[in-house]
């Protein structure tokens, strides 16, 4: 079905797609490999792989008209080019390397499209999430909400950072993930206030803020939640924060439906944070697309500038972060529907002190 997508903009083109990134061929052939080689035109689609992944790509690819042993440039991606009367082939302009460019350029004889036309083209088709896809990405949030409920229970003071980001990641991969969506975020105390800190031997203490961010990947669809939680007591300040952090995100949901900038998004939540005085403690975008990567477009920031559309998928993770002292991070990811949008994140978020 993308791959139909990709064929009807290669219609009025001059060009066939040469897809080479690890992220779209997967995209298109749902289809997991290091290597490989994706050519699309308005007609056919050709999958090429190596020895090391061909009989599973036979089998799975899906959409592709042909799947290919790939042996060389010259003995496997020449023959087909030649064969589909391919003149100029168009790259992925943001996911290859000008050595990879000098090396097929050198190895095909035909013009080369390194404008961004394309990428822009898969860009967009990937910006519109299918009913199919966003079941991934609930599947793949369900396991990290178990393992939230889990993790609960289990986080005891004296235990160190690295222990609760193992059992979160380990209690993922036993429940059904497939691999973690990203290196998982587990900080404490005043290293709450880093926004991707690396979880590490400082031990839980009473009166701590302990901030998780982590998700998994199921079928290649990456979850992303973040959860801010306290340990024996807080002061009126980690209150104060926390409320305000969770005031700015129902905010930006307030705002949520196909039409609105992006950068009105995080204006709406940035503006909660402001007005409460925290507005120099909030460095990062409020959010971004989710989906075959973790960090993809739209990009919820003052500088977004895109406009929400049915179908896009978002993270919505506000933050306050005080050096040296703790910070706040919520975050939830919304499915943007035809008159608003559907929280995929069914977790709570009222401050939870164990
Ligand atoms: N830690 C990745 C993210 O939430 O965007
Ligand atoms: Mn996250
Ligand atoms: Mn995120």
């Amino acid at each position: 079905m993308n791959i139909g997508k990709l064929k009807s903009f290669l219609q009025d083109k001059d060009y066939a797609a040469f897809i080479v990134s690890e992220e779209n061929r997967r995209y298109f052939t749902a289809f997991p490999s290091s290597d490989g080689f994706l050519i699309v035109t308005a007609e056919k689609a050709v999958f090429l792989t190596d020895s090391r992944y061909i009989e599973a790509a036979q089998q799975q690819c899906v959409d592709c008209d042909e799947v290919l042993l790939f042996k060389s440039i010259k003995e496997s991606i020449v023959p087909v080019v030649e064969e589909l009367g391919i003149k100029k082939l168009a790259v992925e302009s943001g996911r290859i390397t000008l050595r990879q460019l000098a090396m097929y350029s050198s190895g095909i004889n035909v013009e080369f499209e390194t404008d961004n036309s394309l990428e822009n083209a898969i860009e967009s088709i990937r910006l519109i999430k299918s009913r199919a896809e966003i079941d991934l990405v609930i599947k793949a949030q369900r396991i990290a909400e178990k393992a939230f409920e889990h993790i609960l229970g289990f986080i005891k003071v004296g235990m160190t950072e690295r222990e609760i980001g193992l059992e979160l990641d380990y209690f993922m991969l036993r429940n059904g993930a497939d691999a973690l969506s990203f290196e998982t975020i587990a900080v404490s105390g005043e290293k709450t206030s880093m926004p991707h800190g690396v979880p590490g031997m400082r031990k839980i203490q009473n009166g701590d803020f302990i901030t998780m961010d982590y998700g998994a990947v199921v079928d290649g669809y990456h979850s992303d939640m973040t959860r801010t939680i306290a340990v024996g007591n807080v002061s009126r300040e980690q209150k104060e924060v926390y409320d305000t952090v969770l005031k700015a995100q129902t905010e930006a949901f307030a705002v949520m439906r196909p039409g609105i900038p992006c950068a009105d998004v995080d204006k709406a939540a940035r503006d909660v944070i402001t007005q409460a005085g925290y507005g120099d403690y909030f460095g990062h975008g409020l959010g971004h697309g989710v989906g075959i990567e973790i960090h993809e477009e739209p990009r919820l920031s003052p500088f977004g500038k895109k406009v929400l559309e049915s179908g896009i998928l978002v993270t919505n993770e506000p933050g306050i972060y005080l050096p040296g002292k703790f910070g706040v991070r919520i975050e939830d990811m919304a499915f943007i529907t035809d008159d608003g949008y559907e929280n995929l994140t069914v977790c709570p978020k009222e401050l939870i002190i164990i």
